[in-house]
């Protein structure tokens, strides 16, 4: 068997077009629009021979890929690494990457923790924190959004809902960018993202022991699961840990990407001060419009078929779900961005039994900023280019300069 990153190369099925790119090239990365117009006018998949992969960006089969477990596992890494045949960077996620049943039982745990009666207890509290932190940068007007805002934000809320004592902002921040780069290739992106290791490695697993977790947040309902003999010591240890790897960095993904939307589409900013009831579809058409996630992998873990290409067992697939999510078969003038569209069933939290488990808390969270931006500010112009930052996974904002003029 011949290797490539980390997993089984293979041939290019019949049907399939050979495509001679880099999807991790990071000037595809930092602008991949004219990427996912590509992919998908290639038909169902590509075969990609720099990684001897399929690729796929097209809305139907991206998501039955996506979502049938059965056929496409998780549990040989979501990255382009397949951990059957390669140790992971880490200890293997008991939730992203697991299959039923290990995987139910440790998500059932996640999901009462994050239950919507847990994050309804939290909304106040996010609200007055979304409010005070808009009032000051109201009253500095131009200010850089990714750092003071979109960081700056989840790291002020986030710790405390879990019951972390200590709140590291560079940690919690670098160790999500980690964790996503590492879904890569081999590239620069990865082996900066493995430099930092060291620096940030041994401070998030500290945090995940229950003596450094304070009552009243998720990481007490996760211990008291250990308690009750459900998961054991080491299990809820890993679970703060999944919180801690996809709840900060993919947050302020989400709110970067919010602000620049309304930025750089200032009719449809004065749509939503107009209809304050077009939050919720406001944040979900930045989810759809900007995939904070752009692509996550399975591995075929049977011989199969999809759209009448045939799969063989051990093959690496590439689910490009920002090109799904800009699919106009699926949404007319995709290239737009519309607060009243409600984009339902788009990909960018995942779809099925992996489907996002802390999407309320984004949405929570997102909610709270964007609502306090639409009571208090009345222009949000940018004051300076917007840059982005490549990563293997994430497709975020590494700069955005704005200013915001107050009501
Ligand atoms: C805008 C914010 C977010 C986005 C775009 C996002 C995106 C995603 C996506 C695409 C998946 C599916 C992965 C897969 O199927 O392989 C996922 C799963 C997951 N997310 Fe999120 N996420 C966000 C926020 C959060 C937050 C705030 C948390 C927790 C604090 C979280 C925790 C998780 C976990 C633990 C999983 C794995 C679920 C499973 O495998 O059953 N995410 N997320």
């Amino acid at each position: 068997m011949t290797m490539i990153e980390g997993h089984t190369a293979i041939e290019p099925p019949k049907g399939v077009p050979v495509w001679d790119v880099d999807p991790y090239d990071p000037a595809i990365l930092s602008d991949p629009g004219e990427y996912y117009a590509e992919l998908r006018s290639k038909g169902p998949f590509a075969y990609i021979p720099k990684y001897s992969i399929l690729a796929c960006g097209r809305h139907e089969e991206t998501k039955e890929v996506f979502s049938d477990w059965q056929r496409f596992v998780s549990s040989r890494g979501v990255g382009l690494q397949d951990f059957k045949l390669e140790k992971p960077w880490r200890p293997q996620s008991i939730v992203v990457e697991a299959d039923p049943p290990y995987h139910s039982q440790n998500r059932k745990v996640l999901a009462r923790a994050m239950s919507p009666k847990a994050i309804s207890a939290l909304k106040e509290g996010f609200q007055i924190a979304a409010d005070r932190l808009i009032d000051e940068l109201v009253a500095r007007g131009t200010f850089e959004a990714v750092e003071d805002l979109a960081e700056a934000y989840p790291v002020s809320i986030f710790p405390d809902a879990v019951g972390l004592q200590e709140g590291n902002k560079r940690c919690l921040i670098d160790y999500g960018a980690m964790v996503f780069n590492g879904l890569g290739p081999d590239n620069k992106l990865r082996q900066n993202a493995m430099a930092m290791g060291p620096d940030i490695v041994p401070w998030i697993n500290e945090q995940c022991q229950r003596s450094k977790i304070d009552p009243g947040g998720f990481g007490e309902t996760i211990f008291a699961a250990a308690d009750a003999g459900e998961i054991n010591e080491e299990e809820a240890g890993m679970l703060v840990r999944s919180l801690l790897s996809a709840g900060v960095d993919t947050t302020v993904t989400g709110i970067g990407s919010t602000v620049w939307c309304l930025a750089t589409n200032p009719d449809q900013f004065e749509r939503l001060k107009d209809d304050p009831d077009l939050l919720r579809p406001a944040f979900e058409e930045v989810l759809r419009y900007t995939s904070p996630v752009h692509s996550f992998c399975r591995t075929a873990d049977v011989d199969t078929e999809v759209a009448g290409i045939s799969i063989k067992k051990g093959t690496k697939i590439l689910c490009v779900l920002g090109a799904a999510n800009s699919d106009e078969t699926q949404w007319p003038d995709a290239g737009k961005f519309d607060v009243a569209r409600r984009p339902m069933g788009h990909l960018a939290m995942g779809t099925g039994i992996h489907g996002c488990v802390g999407q309320n808390l984004a949405r929570a969270e997102v909610g709270a900023v964007l609502n306090a931006i639409i009571n208090k500010v009345d222009k949000i112009e940018l004051a300076g280019d917007a840059v982005w930052r490549p990563n293997n996974a994430i497709h975020a904002l590494d700069k955005l300069p704005v200013k915001f003029t107050g009501k």
